[in-house]
């Protein structure tokens, strides 16, 4: 059995549908979520699905070794689901091609500190783009530069607002990353 502990920072939804997707999975576990922000709504999410949501802090992630001590001793993988604080470098180098991030835009495009969430979306619709998507992808230590997984792409009208271009990225990833997440993991090798 495959052990997957998520990484999410707000709503959830895509923790959310990895946990129900991995539920009955007999190669891979979701041992455990861990979230940065107390008010997140990931933890009621967790709550229901009876899965363990952990807080942590900055001092417990970026400047001891507490995580990557857990990490090491729970999890084979590592998922990325809406997680907003960058990986740090000791557990980047714990798990090389084993943290897996979800983007909510065709990466290079809109990457970088800052592009998170609602505004990435805000800055593909006042870019005036047509098309956008999802991209699933490795961490490195730099914010959206590890080795891409998988894209999808999806069609923008120009009257679609940034909550309109939000619902079609979300109809994406829950489609895609947990399957992405599943081959990423029983490829040979892994
Ligand atoms: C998702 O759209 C995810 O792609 C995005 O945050 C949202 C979280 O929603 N992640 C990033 O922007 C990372 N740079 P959720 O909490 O409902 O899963």
């Amino acid at each position: 059995m495959k052990r997957v502990i998520i990484f999410a920072s707000g709503a959830g939804s895509n923790a959310e549908n990895i946990i129900r997707y991995f539920q009955n999975s007999k190669k891979i576990s979701v041992e455990k979520v861990f979230c940065n922000k107390k008010e997140a709504g990931v933890f009621n999410r967790c709550k229901k699905l009876a899965i363990d949501c952990e807080w942590f802090s900055r001092e417990d992630f970026s400047y001891s070794n507490k995580i990557l001590k857990a990490l090491q001793k729970e999890t084979d993988f590592i998922v990325l689901a809406g997680f907003l604080w960058k990986i740090p470098e000791n557990i980047v180098a714990a798990f090389p091609n084993k943290i897996i991030n979800i983007h909510p835009a065709l990466l290079p495009k809109y990457g970088g500190k800052g592009m998170y969430g609602m505004h990435v979306h805000n800055a593909v619709k006042n870019s005036g783009d047509l098309e956008t998507g999802i991209t699933i992808h490795f961490v490195n230590e730099h914010y959206d530069e590890g080795g891409v997984i998988f894209q999808a792409k999806t069609q923008l009208k120009v009257s679609d607002s940034p909550e309109d271009i939000a619902q079609k990225i979300h109809i994406l990833e829950y489609e895609y990353f947990p399957k992405l997440i599943e081959k990423t993991i029983l490829k040979d090798g892994n």
